[in-house]
């Protein structure tokens, strides 16, 4: 069942567990992640950035992408989202991550998304609400779900390169909440997008904490989302190494710190890298074959396959790796 996300949001918000949002960039990741959700009987938010509907849209140089080729990947993936939805017993929300404009968020509405994401952060505060305001008024019509965000969040966002953190003030963040009418909203609270993301990173509760206790007094709805959240597990960062990969200076959040994340009164939590790193991980034992790696038992049967038949060369194979 294809929902706005605002329904996944309300039952993570009252029984208090942090929903995953996933990115994808193509229908099979889309098919994978959906499978997944299923296994775990658990509502999915599935996102596409911005500039992945560029990529969806068949635009290759993907940080080149024009309206035009936004419009045909929202298109894409939306109708394809649409149709594993219908097909599947939990509830599917399709989110726009990142969101850089109005034009953007016309066309992922316009594709089919059930939720965008409006990210004015790099903007002053009054205009940031200005913005959202007048995105929560086109999207709320038509029954789509909003996020903004507050807070500069440190590293590569929206390629733009922030060195370091600006943490969001909880309260600007309510009165946020309060004039936009979003229903959720991206925090600084000391995570970062990317595979560096520093080493024993301790985030700052209280600001999640402070955020939440004044919505809960003025009985406003909001949930906090948590971008950065990628936890750049050492053992596949060492894998793509063994397999002819340079990563240097990786870090992600540790699992506990996002758990008490969540009880402090984190709601959504954002996860891209993990997957790139999983994908590329894959791609590489396909194509790289490291002995070491063989005996995986991830996408095992297609490796078995093809270095056994290197005769082969049907794409079917090499998406498997990427759906695993
Ligand atoms: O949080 C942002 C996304 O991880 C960026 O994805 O490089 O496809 O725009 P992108
Ligand atoms: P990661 O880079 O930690 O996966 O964060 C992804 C994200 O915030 C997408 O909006
Ligand atoms: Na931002
Ligand atoms: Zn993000």
């Amino acid at each position: 069942m294809l929902v706005p996300m605002r329904a996944v949001l309300e039952a993570a918000d009252r029984y208090r567990y942090g929903q995953g949002a996933f990115n994808i960039n193509s229908v099979s990741q889309a098919q994978a992640a959906v499978e997944v959700h299923e296994l775990f009987r658990s509502p999915a938010i599935l996102q596409g950035a911005d500039l992945a509907n560029g990529f969806m849209g068949g635009r290759a140089d993907f940080v080149n992408a024009t309206i035009e080729d936004k419009q045909k990947g929202a298109r894409n993936i939306g109708s394809a989202v649409r149709r594993f939805a219908q097909e599947s017993p939990v509830p599917v929300a399709l989110h726009l991550d990142h969101g850089r404009d109005f034009e953007s968020v016309k066309a992922a509405v316009a594709g089919g998304y059930t939720s965008v994401m409006i990210d004015g952060s790099s903007l002053p505060f009054e205009k940031n609400m200005e913005l959202t305001r007048e995105v929560v008024k086109y999207a709320h019509e038509r029954g789509v779900t909003v996020e903004g965000e507050l807070g500069i969040l440190a590293g590569v966002e929206d390629h733009v390169f922030s060195g370091s953190s600006t943490y969001t003030n909880p309260l600007d963040a309510v009165e946020f909440f309060k004039k936009t009418k979003v229903d959720c909203l991206a925090v600084s609270y000391g995570t970062k997008h990317g595979a560096v993301k520093g080493k024993d990173v301790r985030l700052r509760r209280e600001i999640v904490v402070a955020v939440k206790e004044c919505l809960r007094h003025e009985g406003i709805f909001g949930v906090l989302v948590s971008h950065g959240s990628s936890t750049v597990p050492q053992h596949v960062v060492r894998e793509i190494n063994a397999l002819g990969g340079c990563l240097s200076g990786t870090g992600g959040i540790d699992l506990s710190e996002l758990k008490s994340a969540i009880a402090s009164g984190i709601g959504k939590i954002n996860v891209d890298t993990d997957i790139r790193l999983a994908v590329t991980r894959n791609m590489r034992e396909l194509f790289f074959r490291c002995p070491s790696l063989q005996k995986s038992a991830s996408a095992g049967a297609v490796y078995r396959l093809l270095a056994s038949k290197p005769d082969r060369f049907d794409p079917r194979e090499f998406l498997t790796p990427v759906m695993d």
